[in-house]
């Protein structure tokens, strides 16, 4: 298939495109670079042995845009392109609803223009909130969001709802991811926060190189066994493997499609803490701290539905996410530094 990537330079995104590159599909690649950089597209294609076709510019440039989906008849688009910060987004709402909202119209708008009406969407399990019942089934209702971020998910999948209404020509896979962690096992290709992680995997890999004293743990007072928050970490490559499944999918079958991608296993704070050591030998110095406002205190996936439906399962455990993010942060810790 030929499909446009939106967003591609990014973790989620370039993990992806070392897996499509690999299944055969040929690649289009459009990124403002805003959270990522040209160097982890350079690597992508090293490490697939193959090429694609890049061209740096924002969804919200929607002339840009229509000429690059006009320029070749693509089958499909994946559309990872957003900001995700959930605590910058509450400071930056406006940005977040422009970038993230207002992107995705452009996009669409873009391709209905073009004739390409097929589509592949990263949501979120932020879109169920605190989950009323475990584990978490598509069917379960979304849930008022925390921040502005997850409402622009909550959003942009309603905007496709309608849409499809509007016009059941349109074919829509809406990926709700769990908690994406870890990195190729080259270790070439890896999450690259900008500044202090806020997210879990890369605080951790951080202190195991030195970067910060200690791991705060936030909350060691839920109602969980050892009282840490549980989540549904799933192996970044597992992920990007589900999108090539379900590309494949929107290009052949019609509808719009729902899937959990998550392992369906449940993991406290601690017990990654101590899976960490596991794969790496690695003690981390760290800290029960207060709670972190706004947590969900247990969500794990029932990834049943991507089984039957995508052919797709998670095979990557807990030690694999350790052991692979390790080995990228470790083999660039100061991470996607561009070679001169
Ligand atoms: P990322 O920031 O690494 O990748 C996003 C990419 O999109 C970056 O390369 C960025 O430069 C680009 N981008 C942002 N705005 C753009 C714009 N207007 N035009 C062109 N490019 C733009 O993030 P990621 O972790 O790879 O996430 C990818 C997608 O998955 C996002 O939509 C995110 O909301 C979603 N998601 C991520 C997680 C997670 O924990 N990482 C969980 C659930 C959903
Ligand atoms: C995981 C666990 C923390 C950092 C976020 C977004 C969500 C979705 C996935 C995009 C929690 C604890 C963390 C630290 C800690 N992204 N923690 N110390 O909160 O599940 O979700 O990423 O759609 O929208 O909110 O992920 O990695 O931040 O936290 O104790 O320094 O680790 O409290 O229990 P989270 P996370």
């Amino acid at each position: 298939m030929r499909i446009l990537v939106t967003g591609g330079a990014g973790y989620i995104g370039s993990h992806t495109c070392v897996e499509l590159l690999h299944a055969g599909h040929e690649l289009v690649v459009v990124d403002d670079l805003s959270n990522s950089k040209r160097e982890s597209l350079r690597r992508v294609q090293q490490l697939a042995g193959k090429t694609l076709e890049f061209h740096e510019l924002s969804l919200l440039d929607r002339d840009a845009l229509t000429g690059v989906l006009s320029a070749a008849d693509f089958d499909a688009v994946i559309h990872f392109a957003a900001f995700k910060a959930v605590g910058e987004s509450v400071a930056k709402p406006l940005e977040y609803y422009q970038n993230n909202v207002t992107g995705t119209i452009n996009l669409m708008d873009a391709m209905r223009s073009c004739g390409c009406k097929n589509l592949v969407y990263s949501s979120s399990c932020t879109v169920y909130g605190e989950p009323q019942q475990r584990p978490v089934t598509e069917d379960h209702p979304v849930a008022q969001a925390e921040s502005p971020y997850g409402w622009t998910k909550l959003m942009t999948e309603q905007i496709m709802r309608d849409v499809y209404v509007s016009d059941p020509s349109w074919n829509f896979a809406l990926l709700r991811y769990f908690n994406p962690v870890g990195a190729h096992p080259s270790g070439d290709i890896g999450e690259d926060p900008n500044g202090i992680p806020n997210n879990l995997m890369p605080f951790i890999t951080q202190v195991a190189l030195g970067k910060h004293e200690k791991l705060n743990v936030f909350g060691g007072d839920y109602d969980t066994p050892d009282g840490t928050c549980i989540r549904d970490y799933i192996h970044v490559v597992d992920l990007a493997l589900a999108h090539v499944k379900a590309v494949e999918k929107v290009g052949k079958e019609e509808g719009i499609f729902t899937y959990n991608l998550g392992t369906g296993t449940g993991s406290s704070v601690l017990q990654v803490i101590a899976a960490f050591r596991e794969a790496t030998g690695i003690d981390l110095p760290y800290e029960i701290v207060d709670r972190r406002a706004g947590d969900v205190i247990v969500a794990y996936a029932d990834p049943s539905r991507a089984e039957r439906e995508l052919g797709w399962k998670a095979t990557r455990n807990l030690l694999d996410m350790c052991r692979d993010g390790w080995n990228w942060q470790h083999k660039n810790p100061e991470g996607m530094v561009e070679a001169v």
